[in-house]
């Protein structure tokens, strides 16, 4: 039975959602003892739920607030959910549902237009109102066979940082970058702060190169070596790149030699890059790099769309009147022209009806409005309007996020 869902407060009841969270996932990594100073590092007060069987927390999920970059280079305010676990005595009574939804409310209510998170199980989140609105691959680069083209155009100003020292300098670049595409979001210290944590506890080596004058810096790629037992002798030796931020074409050519002047390995894996991606066209040979993975990335809830649709800008032309609907949060529920020249309220009927889920999974241009008409994920829609939405959703560089929360 849940009898209580509420925000929790004090270091106890957080140290408790740890807990609870942790045993939920079964297979998280240890990050050390759970004491105050680790509840400071994690969480972002006012923002941890917890679902409660009489005195006992058997259910939580906390948020980090901060922004998403939107279509047409605009900030989204907006929450990254995560830390979503119920005990496995209490599954399936409900827990999570109430959780989510008041979660969901106090997002909006604080003036927050989207909720965004990464799943580990596809099945849940979709009865709330997410849906995928990106895909991100893994690329494995052979680096016996990949040579970079002739002609390009990069500064060997690379730099090896201390790794230790160098959590406040990645912090720093990744917030100045110039953002490129929908869908990459901000990172708050927290975030930050639960990186340095993880890597502390991980056992393994990393290693953080930056492009640029001191100062001044225009990138860095963070790494590490994975088949430590065998490192020596391996003839399939590896590091993953876990970070890589670069603010022009051509400083992300000088990270990739940085990574290629790397001596030992044999194979350097991007873990999450977009699906368009210039990686391959770096190279002589196509081929030296493979799509090793390819998985969902964001999933999106909007939960105030009509200022989520004002935000972001649409491209072509032809308008269209969508009407979005929200079981959830009914005071969600919008009627919206949408145009080149922006959205805006209006009482004309509409040619597309779609719930709140569809609208999010379109929203960031990563999936088509197409794809979702002919999947059944639309109401009544017009065959020509969905067309228009296409061509007004339209962006040059497919949404990527790159960051893992
Ligand atoms: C996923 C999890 C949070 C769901 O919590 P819960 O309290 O059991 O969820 P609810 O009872 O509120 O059910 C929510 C909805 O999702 C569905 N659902 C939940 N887990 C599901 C699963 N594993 N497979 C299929 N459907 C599932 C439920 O059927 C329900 O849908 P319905 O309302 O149409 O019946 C919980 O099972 C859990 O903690 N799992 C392990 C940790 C985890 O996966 N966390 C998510 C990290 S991204």
């Amino acid at each position: 039975m849940i009898s209580d869902v509420r925000l929790l407060t004090g270091k106890a009841e957080l140290a408790q959602a740890a807990r609870t969270f942790r045993t939920a996932m079964v297979g998280l990594p240890p990050l050390g003892p759970i004491d105050d100073a680790l509840i400071d590092r994690l969480f972002e007060p006012d923002r941890t739920w917890g679902a409660f069987d009489g005195e006992t927390l058997v259910g939580t999920t906390d948020s980090y607030s901060g922004r998403i970059a939107v279509p047409g280079g605009a900030w989204l305010p907006q929450a990254a959910v995560t830390h979503v676990g119920v005990l496995p005595t209490h599954t399936r009574r409900g827990a999570a549902t109430a959780l989510f939804k008041a979660q969901l409310r106090a997002a909006r209510e604080q003036g927050e237009a989207a909720a965004t998170l990464r799943a580990s199980d596809a099945r849940i989140y979709g009865n709330f109102g997410y849906a995928i609105a990106n895909t991100s691959v893994s690329l494995e680069v052979d680096t016996q066979r990949a040579r970079l083209r002739a002609g390009l155009t990069y500064t060997d100003k690379i730099r090896l940082i201390d790794s230790d020292d160098a959590w406040a300098i990645q912090a720093r670049i990744y917030a100045d970058q110039p953002v490129s595409r929908a869908g990459v979001i901000t990172r708050s210290a927290y975030w930050w702060d639960f990186q340095a944590l993880r890597q502390a506890h991980s056992g393994t080596p990393n290693y953080v190169a930056v492009h640029g004058d001191n100062g001044s810096e225009t990138g860095f790629v963070r790494y590490h070596p994975v088949g430590l037992d065998s490192w020596f002798t391996s003839s399939e030796r590896t590091i993953v790149v876990d970070d890589i931020v670069a603010y022009s074409p051509a400083a992300y050519v000088a990270l990739v030699a940085h990574l290629l002047a790397v001596d030992l390995p044999h194979r350097i894996v991007f873990w999450s890059r977009p699906a368009d991606d210039l990686l391959p066209w770096l190279f002589e040979d196509f081929r030296s790099v493979r799509v090793s993975a390819a998985r969902d990335e964001t999933w999106l809830r909007l939960l105030d769309a009509e200022k989520a649709l004002t935000a972001r800008s649409y491209a072509g032309q032809g308008s269209v009147v969508l009407e979005v609907s929200d079981a959830i949060l009914p005071e969600n529920a919008t009627r919206l022209r949408l145009s080149p020249e922006g959205a805006e309220r209006t009482n004309l009927s509409a040619a597309v009806v779609t719930d709140v889920a569809a609208v999010s999974a379109a929203y960031l241009g990563g999936v088509k409005w197409w794809q979702l008409a002919q999947t059944g994920r639309l109401g009544d829609f017009d065959r020509a309007a969905v067309e228009t939405l296409d061509t007004l959703f339209t962006a040059p560089a497919l949404p990527h996020s790159g960051t893992m929360f």
